[in-house]
C-alpha cells in the first residue's frame, strides 16, 4: 500500500500565551501544498515495524511519528473483533524538509492513522481517530482532512473553511532548520510575543471568510505569524533573509509555522515558477507547488 503526504502552511498564525499545560492557544489558518512525503507499506511475517527512511538524520525510533502512529493505532486494533493487526515494513521516503514549518512529520503520522485503519480493517470512526491524531501531536488533526481550515485550541480543532483563490505557493527553504519548542520558548521571554490583540475563532473565521477571494498579493498584505519574531531572534539571518526577499519580489514573504520556510502566493503556476527562478538565483532553495491539495 502506497500513500502520499502533503506539506502545510500556515496561511496565518495568531499565539495566544502559554497555558497551564504547556501549550500555547493558538488560532491559524492552514492549507496543504503540493510537497509530499511517501509511503509504502507491506505485511510481514515478523511482528512489529520495520520502519526504514531515506532521511539522513531522521530517527525512526520510538519517537518516530509513523511508528507512533501505527503503535498507536495498533493498541486501538485490539478492541476491534474484525481487526487484522499485524507486522509490517514502512517506508518513508521524505521529501518535506525536517524542522522547516511545512508539518512534515504530522502529516506522515495523520496518513499513517488513515492507512493502517483500512489496511488492518480496523474502522474505528472519524471521531476516536481524530482524537489519536490529537494524542500524537497538535498539527496531526488538520492532517486528517484538509485541505483548508481554521485550527484552533492547541492545533487540535480543526474547521474546514474556504482555499485561498490563490493556487500556487512558492516555499523558500533556508538550509537550517528551526526547533518548535524553542520557538515557543523564546516567544515566552520578554519581548517575544506580539502586541497584536489575540482573536476569538468568530473573528478568524470571519476574517478568513473576508480574504480567501482575494488575490494573491492582497491576501498576502494581510497574513500575520506571531512567531516570527522569536524565530528571527534565534536565527537573525532568516529575519535578514524575508526583507531581501520581499525587496527583490517586490510582495510581501511571511513564514511558516515556527519556521524556517518562508512563503508567498502566487495566483497561478507559472507566475509562482518564475518567482522561484528569482529566488534561486541567489543560491536559495526555492520551489513553487500547488496550494489546497487533496
Ligand atoms: O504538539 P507537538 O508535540 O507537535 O508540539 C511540540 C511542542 O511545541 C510542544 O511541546 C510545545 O512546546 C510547543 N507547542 C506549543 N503550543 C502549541 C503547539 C506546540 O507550545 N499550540
Amino acid at each position: 500500500m502506497e500513500i502520499t503526504a502533503p506539506g502545510k502552511i500556515n496561511l496565518f498564525l495568531g499565539v495566544g500565551r502559554r497555558r497551564g499545560d504547556g501549550y500555547h492557544p493558538i488560532e491559524s489558518w492552514m492549507c496543504t501544498v503540493g510537497l509530499f512525503d511517501k509511503l509504502v507499506f507491506e505485511r510481514a511475517r515478523r511482528p512489529g515495524l520495520d520502519l526504514a527512511s531515506d532521511a539522513s538524520g531522521l530517527s525512526v525510533g520510538p519517537d518516530n511519528l509513523v511508528r507512533r502512529a501505527a503503535e498507536a493505532l495498533a493498541r486501538a486494533g485490539a478492541e476491534c473483533p474484525a481487526a487484522t493487526v499485524g507486522g509490517l515494513t514502512a517506508r518513508l521516503h521524505k521529501r518535506i524538509p525536517v524542522g522547516a514549518g511545512l508539518g512534515g512529520g504530522s502529516a506522515d503520522a495523520a496518513r499513517t492513522l488513515l492507512a493502517l485503519d483500512r489496511l488492518w480493517n480496523l474502522n474505528l470512526g472519524r471521531t476516536r481517530l481524530q482524537s489519536l491524531a490529537a494524542d500524537l501531536g497538535s498539527d496531526v488533526p488538520f492532517f486528517m482532512g484538509g485541505p483548508s481550515a481554521l485550527c484552533s485550541g492547541r492545533g487540535e480543532n480543526v474547521m474546514p473553511v474556504a482555499r485561498p483563490r490563490a493556487r500556487c505557493c512558492l516555499l523558500i527553504l533556508p538550509p537550517y532548520p528551526l526547533s518548535t519548542p524553542r520557538v515557543f520558548e523564546r516567544f515566552d521571554e520578554p519581548g517575544g510575543a506580539p502586541k497584536r490583540a489575540a482573536w476569538s475563532e468568530d473573528q478568524a473565521l470571519e476574517a478568513i471568510g473576508r480574504w480567501a477571494d482575494l488575490d494573491a498579493a492582497g491576501l498576502m498584505e494581510r497574513l500575520f505569524n506571531d512567531l516570527e519574531p522569536a524565530a528571527f531572534a534565534l536565527r537573525p539571518e532568516l529575519g535578514r533573509l524575508r526583507e531581501e526577499l520581499e525587496k527583490r519580489l517586490g510582495r510581501v514573504v511571511r513564514m511558516s509555522g515556527s519556521g524556517s520556510t518562508l512563503f508567498t502566493l502566487a495566483d497561478g503556476m507559472e507566475e509562482g515558477e518564475a518567482l522561484a527562478k528569482r529566488v534561486a538565483e541567489q543560491d536559495i532553495r526555492a520551489m513553487a507547488v500547488e496550494l489546497g491539495v487533496e
